[in-house]
């Protein structure tokens, strides 16, 4: 996709008023943002999407919120305080900041770019001839990428897995990558820089304690797992799930909600018994790709992407990743993390978090699998995939937002044709009955085109329209977002046909 259109998406998600700059009359906040009113309901449905599938539909999973504010401890406990950190470089000319390690995966990119080019090339010469297998063995220039991307990738590996900074420079010098600002090749050295805002609490400067901005939601399900345990009496195997704000002090805080510094997670702690974790974790990357095929965006735009290298607490784990307007890009995050941050918690707290299993008598601290998701990457993911710009038959162009039903901000539009005749007092009375069970809206200004026209850019399913044969036989018409079609149905059917498109078992099967 190209820029062009991620600028249009940005346009829209304003216009509309689902998400806008924080704190935009003093020229905004870099990398904080805003809800508006039709943003807030698409992400309270994501929300609900997500905790429904967790909690509800499986028994052995519960949820919880925890507050943002943790004792300090949990964070030299967890391993954020040493190990949160991102390796960071300056160009002196330019005097803008990178993470290293993506100036290197934007050059690695970029040649993966020339080699699907160079692959298409040969494609569309060969036509059905064409092996792309023997191409990349045997062709010089593909060989030469090839091998180049393979040596990048393993350098980089290699440099982030032993944390060495020299040999990110290294790289960064040796294949002359360039500031996309100033153009050049001055950088300083790379430096390891913490992710974690931190604040002071206390009456007094003397007595103040030094707390953190939770980086992830994580910690405080493990910091309430006996809690959990015992007062719910709960058996391993089982999950705790959680959805709250999280903070890091982002660095490259660019694309829009992709990365920001104040963003919520989606995250659930599955707890099981040592050994068994490598099941949980395949079976967890299944339903969790299955949640999302589920909500019927193309499977097409998902993929997994095993790490190479793994977080400080992981013993294995995969992003799912999203076809953003930007390319293929975490969404997800599922990792195996062993029992280190319990076994941690119960280190640095001296409190016995073993738990007691009555199958077989033993006594363990549980290995966790986590599912873990940014709610507002869910957003972009969903936002941009559906906005669609249509030139129609009679050459007009519609903008329309082709939300997956379930998740739309309102469900349907209760449109009278025209204000008179007793139209507006029939669709008033109409959305009153129907406003308690639905999300809807109810619209009479304008034309019925404009109106229309103004629900697709909203994403609306349906518009249902009352108009002068309503009061003759008790019908309205329902017009479908995105076929445009409209079909007559009874007054008294329209409840069921809403109950229909929007029962959640309908979707998450
Ligand atoms: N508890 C594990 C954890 O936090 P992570 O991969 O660092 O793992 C999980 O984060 C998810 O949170 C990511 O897949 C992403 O969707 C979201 N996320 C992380 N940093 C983010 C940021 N700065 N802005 C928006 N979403 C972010």
């Amino acid at each position: 996709m190209s820029e062009e259109k991620f600028k249009k998406i940005i346009s829209h998600a304003k216009e509309y008023g689902f998400i806008f700059q924080s704190s935009e009359i003093y020229d905004g906040l870099s990398a904080v943002y805003d809800y508006g009113q039709n943003g807030v309901l698409l992400k309270n449905n994501i929300k609900e999407y997500w905790w429904k599938s967790m909690t509800q539909f499986n028994e052995n999973i519960v949820g919880i919120d925890s507050a943002i504010f943790s004792h300090p401890t949990t964070w030299k406990a967890s391993g954020h305080l040493d190990a949160f950190n991102d390796p960071l470089i300056d160009n002196k000319d330019s005097k803008k900041r990178y993470r290293a390690d993506n100036l290197i995966e934007d050059f690695i990119q970029k040649i993966e770019k020339k080699l699907s080019k160079l692959i298409e090339k040969n494609r569309k010469r060969f036509g059905e001839s064409f092996d792309e297998e023997t191409f990349l063995s045997t062709n010089d220039r593909a060989k030469k990428y090839k091998a180049e991307i393979n040596d990048l990738k393993s350098n980089l590996n290699k440099a982030l897995n032993e944390e060495n900074l020299d040999l990110l420079k290294e790289i960064i010098i040796s294949k002359n990558i360039s500031c996309p600002v100033s153009g050049t090749t001055y950088w300083t050295d790379v430096k390891q820089f913490n992710l974690m805002f931190n604040t002071k609490v206390g009456a007094s400067a003397e007595s103040a304690t030094e707390l953190f901005l939770r980086p992830e939601t994580a910690q405080g399900i493990f910091l309430n797992y006996l809690n959990v345990q015992k007062t719910g009496r709960m058996k391993i195997p089982f999950g705790i799930a959680q959805i709250g704000k999280a903070f890091r002090n982002e660095i490259i805080a660019r694309q829009f909600i992709f990365r920001m510094r104040e963003f919520e997670q989606m995250e659930m702690q599955f707890f099981v018994k040592p050994g068994t974790q490598k099941k949980w974790y395949e079976q967890w990357k299944k339903n969790r790709m299955e949640w999302h095929l589920s909500i019927g965006i193309n499977k097409n735009n998902y993929r997994f992407h095993d790490h190479d290298k793994l977080a400080h607490y992981a013993d294995a784990a995969c992003d799912i990743e999203f076809n953003f307007p930007f390319g293929f890009k975490e969404l997800e995050g599922i990792h195996s993390r062993t029992d280190f941050d319990l076994a941690n918690h119960e280190k640095f707290s001296s409190k016995q978090i073993k738990y007691f299993d009555p199958e077989d008598e033993s006594k363990y601290i549980p290995y966790v699998v986590e599912t873990s998701i940014g709610l507002d990457r869910m957003f972009l993911a969903v936002f941009s995939n559906s906005l669609c710009f249509e030139s129609l038959e009679d050459g007009s162009q519609r903008t329309v937002l082709k939300i997956p039903k379930i998740l739309a901000p309102n469900q349907c539009a209760i449109l009278p044709l025209v204000k008179k005749d007793g139209l507006a007092d029939f669709a008033k009375e109409l959305k009153n009955q129907l406003k308690v069970k639905f999300k809807l809206i109810y619209d009479e200004k304008d034309a019925i085109g404009r109106r229309y026209r103004r629900q697709d850019a909203l994403g609306t399913p349906f518009c249902i329209t009352v108009d002068h044969q309503t009061l003759d036989d008790k019908t309205i018409t329902i017009r479908d977002r995105d076929s445009m079609k409209q079909k007559r149905i009874k007054v008294d059917e329209l409840e069921n046909f809403l109950f229909k498109s929007f029962e959640i078992s309908n979707w998450l099967k």
